[in-house]
This record gives C-alpha cells, structure tokens and sequence, in this order.
C-alpha cells in the first residue's frame, strides 16, 4: 500500500512575507489530513522562514532545483548540503527547467545521484511535450527521460524516490491528462522503467505521482487511478483552500 503523497510547486511566487501569510494559512487546513504525506515545495529564498514555520508539523519541505555538487564555485547555485538542512525533498528535472535552463537528462541523472548521497528524496519529473504527445512519442520520450534519468542510482527501498508524470501539454494550461490516460503512462512506462532500473519490489514502493492542471475538482480523478499515488501541484498550490481540497481528495482516495 502506498502513502499518497501531494506536493506544491510553488515555481516562482511567493516572497518571504508572502510566503510566511500562506503557509500560515494553509496549515490549520493539511495539519487536519491525516494519511497523506504532504509537502510545501516554495523559492529557494523562502526555505528558511517555511522551515520555521513547518517545525513541529507533519509537513514536509522541498526545493525546486538544486546544484550536484557539494559546494564550489558556482556561482547563484544552491548545494545538496545547503537544501539538505533545511528540506527532506527537492523537485528535479522540472520541465520548465528542461526547457528554459538547459537541463539535460544528463544533469538530472547528477542531481539524483547527490539528492541521494545527501539523503534528499528526489521528485524527478518527467513528460512528454505536446509535439510529442501529438506525434504519439509519449512512452518513447517518458521512458527516455526515466532511464537516462535513472541511471546508475541504486535505492535503499522505494521511499527514497518520487517520480512525477507531468505532461508538459498540460502545465498550466488548464487541460489536464485524463485520469486513464496518466494510468496508462504510468503503468506502462514509469513502472516498467522502475522495475528495470530498481527491480520490480521496490519498483511497486515508488510513488508517482501526476502533475499538470490539477485543481480540487479534478484531483480526485487522478486519485483513483491503482497507479496513481498522488500530485504535484501547480498553480492550484498557491491558494490554501485550493491546496487543501486536494490534499483532502488525496486522503479522501484512501477511504
Ligand atoms: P500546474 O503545474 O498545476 O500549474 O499545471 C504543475 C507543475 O508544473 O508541477
């Protein structure tokens, strides 16, 4: 039985102080779902005062990217060490960063293998683009990205790893995948992938999750899906009550 798990990707929102006014906010609410392992993923900048904020909670707290090595000069990067104080996760190879920062499978492969040597559990992202998805390449290119992604690493056990199946097509586009559809890349591609890369065990421990235009009033569709354990969230992450549905739907999926 897997834990579902739904996490915020708050890409780039949020100051400080406007970060600090919705975490309040959204406490009280997931602080009341028991259940569902849930995760606050804000800018870098925020992670101090959010991890304040989330002491004593049962919230967890991730970054959105991070640097493979450990310190160095890299100029405005951010090191496994510097999230790993502060954070139990940190979302990787995001598609917005695949398509705007240059991040190759390769480079994703590397920030794994550091989350993992710093016992950050990775959310590795991966998806198809709508050029793709209408070329009818999805299982192609996901399966690609998972095991170029995923290659070399070696679990202790399938907690240590997330994947999230996020159509790019449907990031905040407002149309999402459908629940069968997601099910189906899920099932016939990601796990696949898992079980070759990590054997078939802990290939059934992985979360994955589906992202892309998830709101309260369709999440629970994704929910229902046998290989569908959970979101990452958007857009729909930066409103509480919008936040907590899901959370709720997510919790709800188990009942
Ligand atoms: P969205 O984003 O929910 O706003 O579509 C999802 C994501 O990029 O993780």
């Amino acid at each position: 039985m897997r834990k579902p798990f739904v996490a915020g990707n708050w890409k780039m929102y949020k100051t400080v102080s406007e970060a600090r006014h919705l975490v309040s906010e959204m406490v009280p609410g997931l602080q009341a779902v028991s259940g569902v392992d849930k995760v606050l993923c804000p800018p870098f900048i925020d992670l101090l005062a959010i991890a304040a904020l989330l002491e004593g909670t049962d919230i967890g707290l991730g970054a959105q990217n991070m640097h493979w090595e450990a310190s160095g000069a890299f100029t405005g990067e951010v090191s496994p060490p510097m999230v790993a104080e502060l954070c139990k996760y940190v979302i990787l190879g995001h598609s917005e960063r695949r398509a705007y920062f240059g991040e190759t499978d390769a480079t994703v492969n590397r920030k794994v293998q550091a989350a993992l040597a710093h016992n950050l559990v990775p959310i590795v992202c991966v998806g198809e683009t709508l050029t793709e998805y209408e070329a009818g390449r999805t299982n192609e290119v996901v399966f690609r990205q998972m095991k170029l992604g995923l290659t070399g690493i070696e679990l202790p056990d399938g907690n240590a790893l997330v994947v999230a199946y996020e159509p790019v097509w449907a990031i905040g586009t407002g149309r999402a995948a459908t629940g069968k559809g997601a099910n189906a890349v899920v099932a016939d591609v990601i796990r696949v992938a898992l079980a070759e890369q990590f054997g078939s065990q802990v290939s059934q421990e992985v979360r994955v999750l589906y992202g892309g235009s998830v709101k309260g009033d369709n999440a629970a569709e994704f929910f229902a899906e046998p290989e569908i354990d959970g979101a990452l969230v958007g857009g729909a992450s930066l409103k509480a009550p919008d936040f907590i549905r899901i959370v709720q739907a997510a919790a709800a999926s188990q009942a």
